[in-house]
């Protein structure tokens, strides 16, 4: 977050290639940015619909193995959760002040190189979270009307409160922005991969 930006409501957001320079958080500016990127990477959701018989029986054997790894595995990962969450130098989110509910803007955080969105919710909730894409790293995108982030690459989708997937080929949550109010300002404290609920 430079101070030259301290005046524009909307910063640069996606550093996929091709990206125009002065986008903001807006769908169609989004799709355009990453044309290239999806003719590169194509996901065919109705390839997934295939399942062979052969494929069902083995998903069926390894179920319950799963099942047993996956509780062993669920104390493990809350251990681990914890850890998740790094912290980098305070900085103040530009223009997070005056966001009118309901809206996005974009910024940097932790590096420049980081592009992330804030969201205000129409409760005047502030979330944010890195703005790429879990599966193929596209930029997402806050969808007014629905209330989610969407990235439209492959069509997936994210809640906008705690980054978790709604559907979609994305396998985990975006990576969740911290948060940090100071009197009407709002600061990024900190980065954590994975699920975390939280407003400021
Ligand atoms: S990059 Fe594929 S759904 Fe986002």
């Amino acid at each position: 977050m430079s101070s030259e930006n301290a005046s524009n409501e909307f910063i640069d957001f996606p550093d996929a290639e091709g990206a125009p320079s002065d986008a903001h958080s807006d769908e169609s500016d989004v799709r355009r940015a990453v044309a290239p990127h999806q003719r590169d990477f194509p996901y065919e959701r109705g390839e997934e619909a295939h399942v062979t018989r052969r494929e069902f029986c083995n998903f069926l054997a390894l179920t319950s193995t799963a099942l047993f790894a996956s509780a062993v595995g669920f104390a493990a990962k809350a251990a681990l959760d914890s850890r998740h969450t790094e912290t980098f130098a305070p900085a103040k989110v530009e223009g997070a002040e005056s966001l009118a509910p309901g809206a996005a803007l974009n910024f940097h955080y932790p590096t420049e190189d980081d592009t992330a969105i804030l969201i205000r919710t129409h409760e005047g909730d502030y979330y944010a979270f890195g703005q790429k894409c879990t599966h193929l790293a596209c930029p997402v995108y806050y969808e007014r009307q629905r209330q989610r982030l969407e990235c439209p690459c492959h069509e997936g989708g994210f809640d906008v409160r705690t980054g978790n997937v709604l559907y979609g080929p994305p396998p985990r949550p975006l990576d969740q922005i911290v948060l940090e109010r100071r009197g009407a300002e709002v600061w990024a404290v900190g980065r954590k991969a994975g699920e975390h609920e939280r407003s400021v």
